[in-house]
């Protein structure tokens, strides 16, 4: 395997060749921040988000002790009333601290915060502020939201933000989702969707970027339970990532110490992994504690009522709220890194390990030449498998070229037509981890994929 920072080259230039991210329209020179996600990305992606909602939402495990609670899910615009966002704190003070350095030739604008990070751009052996010509400002606020104006004229009455996170429309509608649903205390409220961030240095791949996807619950529960629940989401989440190959000793659940806390939360524990481009583990998802913060603020600003009348003690307040928030981009890009694989006793040594579950193609069938009768055998095997699962086809080239690239993409079976196969109707499965083949019926193609991928 090759060393750490080598590892991320490496990753990154598989994820540009074989089409899993681009830089955000290169062909202009790209643009910082911003990232495309290609054929295979996208699938990832979509498998992620998929994942997410199906375990989370659809068919979540039951709570502590078998308790049973609902969830639901709720899809909300990105640009919203203003007021929302002086409500939740953000108009206020959702800053980091941004520093200049005046130096000729440099002019950088860097986050006070990680200034012993981050390279300075004359002297990237040295860190920002640290080499003698750096001439750095004092510390100032930068506010993270991106601005834009709604309607026809661009004055500070039409003001807007495009959201920094989506977990303010699920406050927003908490009132709604009770009104026109029966939920009952506890339950959860889902949203994926986009968030903007305008991050003064983005950085490391697509790991802190300006605009990005999210994956955030809300969980109201009674007051009373609230610890209780805090702690079975933290240890939901962290287990539904080793469920999908992360593994254990690469992730790190680290409560945040009283001065990291957001200005919403009483207890907070971040869920970090093991970058190769890092010493230390970086949070993928934040478990909050968010108390009765936002529904509070809510309520004061809007001016309607947003407590809970609870059947059983007959008493009304305001729900405390469990926040899973996690990152579909970072997610992402720790599958991406967890799946890369090296061994260098194969023919092509790179090979991405992803779960089945996350694969962007599922399986690939090859006839071993592209005559002889065996594409007449191979293609209706295609055409059944492609209606239940992505699936490629390809009578080109040498079969070992064929299996390296499918290897780069993760694809875990390959069914390979062959002579023996006009003789006894077995075609060769051949396995992505270990590149060990066996022979199964033609007609079990399917069948054999179902057992293995259990999806
Ligand atoms: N609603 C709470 C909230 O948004 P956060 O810790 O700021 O909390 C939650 O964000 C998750 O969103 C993070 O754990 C991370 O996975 C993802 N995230 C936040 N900022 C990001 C950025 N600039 N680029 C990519 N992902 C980001």
């Amino acid at each position: 395997m090759p060393d750490r920072t080598d590892v991320m080259e490496k990753i990154v230039a598989l994820c540009r060749r074989r089409g899993f991210i681009f830089g955000s329209s290169e062909i202009y020179g790209g643009i910082g921040g911003f990232w495309d996600y290609g054929p295979l990305g996208c699938e990832l992606k979509r498998n992620i988000k998929d994942a997410w909602w199906y375990d989370m939402v659809r068919n979540p495990p039951p709570g502590p002790n078998g308790r049973e609670y609902q969830m639901v899910g709720v899809d909300c615009s990105i640009i919203m009333n203003p007021k929302v966002w002086e409500a939740s704190g953000h108009v206020g003070g959702f800053s980091d601290p941004m520093v200049d350095c005046k130096t000729e030739g440099c002019k950088g604008r860097f986050r006070a915060d990680q200034l012993n990070t981050t390279p300075c751009p004359l002297k990237p052996s040295k860190m920002a502020g640290q080499f003698e010509k750096c001439a750095l400002t004092e510390p100032r606020a930068f506010n993270l939201m991106f601005q834009t104006y709604v309607g026809a004229l661009q004055e500070a009455s039409n003001i807007a933000y495009l959201r920094p996170e989506t977990a303010q429309g699920i406050f927003a509608n908490f009132k709604n989702v009770m009104d026109s649903t029966r939920v009952k205390l506890p339950f959860g409220i889902a949203q994926m969707g986009k968030a903007f961030r305008n991050e003064i240095n983005p950085r490391n791949y697509t790991f802190r970027s300006r605009e990005f996807e999210q994956m955030e619950i809300e969980f109201f529960c009674n007051p009373n339970e609230s610890r209780m629940w805090y702690e079975y989401w933290r240890d939901l989440r962290k287990n539904w990532y080793t469920s999908l190959n992360i593994k254990s000793e690469k992730l790190r659940p680290r409560e945040q110490g009283k001065e990291e806390l957001a200005h919403y939360s009483c207890g907070t524990t971040d869920i970090e992994y093991l970058f190769p481009f890092s010493d230390e583990p970086q949070e993928l998802e934040g478990v909050a504690h968010r108390g009765d913060y936002d529904l509070k603020q809510h309520q004061e600003h809007s001016g309607k009522d947003l407590t809970y009348f609870d059947d059983e003690s007959k008493e009304r307040y305001l729900p405390h709220v469990i926040e899973p928030s996690a990152g579909v981009d970072r997610f992402t890009l720790a599958a991406i890194c967890e799946a890369y694989s090296y061994d260098e006793s194969r023919a092509s040594p790179e090979f991405m390990k992803f779960h089945p579950r996350l694969a962007p193609i599922k399986a690939a069938v090859f006839p071993l030449v592209a005559k002889d009768g065996l594409p007449e055998i191979g293609e209706p095997i295609y055409r059944e498998i492609k209606k239940h699962y992505p699936c490629q086809y390809d009578a080109k080239q040498s079969i070992g070229k064929r299996y390296a690239r499918m290897d780069e993409a993760g694809t875990p079976f390959c069914f390979t037509i062959d002579g023996q196969t006009k003789e006894d109707g077995t075609v060769t499965v051949r396995n992505r981890d270990d590149a060990s083949q066996s022979r199964i019926d033609k007609s079990r193609c399917l069948q054999y994929l179902r057992d293995q991928l259990r999806l």
